[in-house]
């Protein structure tokens, strides 16, 4: 498929995301790479691209690739932020690093993908979790940081009646279901589905999506199959593995483009790959 923009590289059906600020955490692996990826062949050209991870290496791999696309050599800007989201100095970094880079650059359009996350350690059970330290670090990152980040990057592009705002929280089935051994995890994401929900309800002009990806061959599903403490999830995973039920990182981003560029979602609405 051609792109109207970039007419040598894969784009969408006429849509795209226009003129952009399109931020995106953990984009050095995994998910977030691949949306990183796809949605600048969806950009108009001087839009922003911010990618955040602690894994400052790879973060510049990928802004060399994305700037030898064709995206990249018609002007597409992409900033690297390195960053540990459980440090209140790290988000307030990346937040520094947008609103000096970005706060005044026309846009018609605001993106954040709050997409980095861990699983924890899902070798033990919940009666273990006894240190509150281990805890609060745990929900610090996967839990604060994507509201205070999200808030921040609101508070830096305030509502305009030419901007359209469009905050995702990648969520996971294990928002809506308990699974054993996975006690961080299960909560944090529960905790974040809630979250942006709340955000929709108070902000009716934002658009607010939680999907969950599926299954995806990346390192977290390699730790969830090697490390689950419990044995039924553990040999449940590894099925899902060995029968091929486990979706590349690009099926599973193509659904998200989709129903973001489609625009239908109800504000707040936890989606998963399999309904869409
Ligand atoms: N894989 C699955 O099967 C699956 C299923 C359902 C939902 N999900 C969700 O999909 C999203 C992406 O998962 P994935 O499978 O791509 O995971 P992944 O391969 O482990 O990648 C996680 C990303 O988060 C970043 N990250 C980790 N800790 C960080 C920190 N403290 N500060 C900043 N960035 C940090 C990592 O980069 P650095 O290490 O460079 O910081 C990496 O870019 C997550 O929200 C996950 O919960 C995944």
């Amino acid at each position: 498929m051609q792109d109207k923009y970039f007419p040598d590289v894969v784009g969408s059906d006429g849509r795209d995301f226009g003129k952009a600020v399109c931020i995106i955490t953990g984009a050095s692996k995994g998910f977030g790479r691949c949306i990183a990826k796809e949605i600048a062949l969806l950009l108009k050209p001087g839009s922003m691209f911010f990618l955040v991870a602690r894994s400052g290496d790879k973060l510049r791999e990928l802004q060399a690739e994305l700037a030898a696309t064709r995206a990249g050599k018609a002007g597409l800007i992409t900033r690297c932020v390195v960053a540990d989201l459980g440090l209140k100095d790290d988000v307030d970094q990346v937040i520094r690093e947008i609103r000096e880079a970005a706060s005044d650059i026309d846009i018609n359009q605001l993106l954040l993908i709050n997409n980095a996350a861990s699983l924890g350690d899902v070798s033990r059970f919940a009666k273990s979790f006894t240190d509150l330290h281990e805890v609060n670090a745990y929900m610090s990152f996967n839990v604060s940081s994507a509201l205070s980040l999200t808030a921040s990057v609101l508070e830096v592009f305030p509502r305009r009646q030419d901007l359209h705002r469009c905050v995702v929280n990648v969520s996971s089935l294990c928002a809506l279901q308990p699974f054993p051994s996975w006690v961080l995890y299960c909560t944090g994401k529960a905790a974040r589905d809630m979250m942006f929900k709340v955000l929709a309800e108070e902000e009716p002009d934002l658009r607010v999506l939680s999907y969950a990806p599926g299954p995806l061959d990346t390192d977290m599903l390699l730790q969830a199959r090697t490390e689950s403490g419990d044995a039924g999830l553990k040999k449940s995973i590894a099925a899902l593995h060995s029968q091929g039920e486990v979706l590349t990182c690009e099926e599973s981003c193509s659904k998200l483009l989709k129903v973001l560029l489609e625009d239908k979602y109800p504000s707040g609405t936890h989606l998963d790959y399999h309904d869409v």
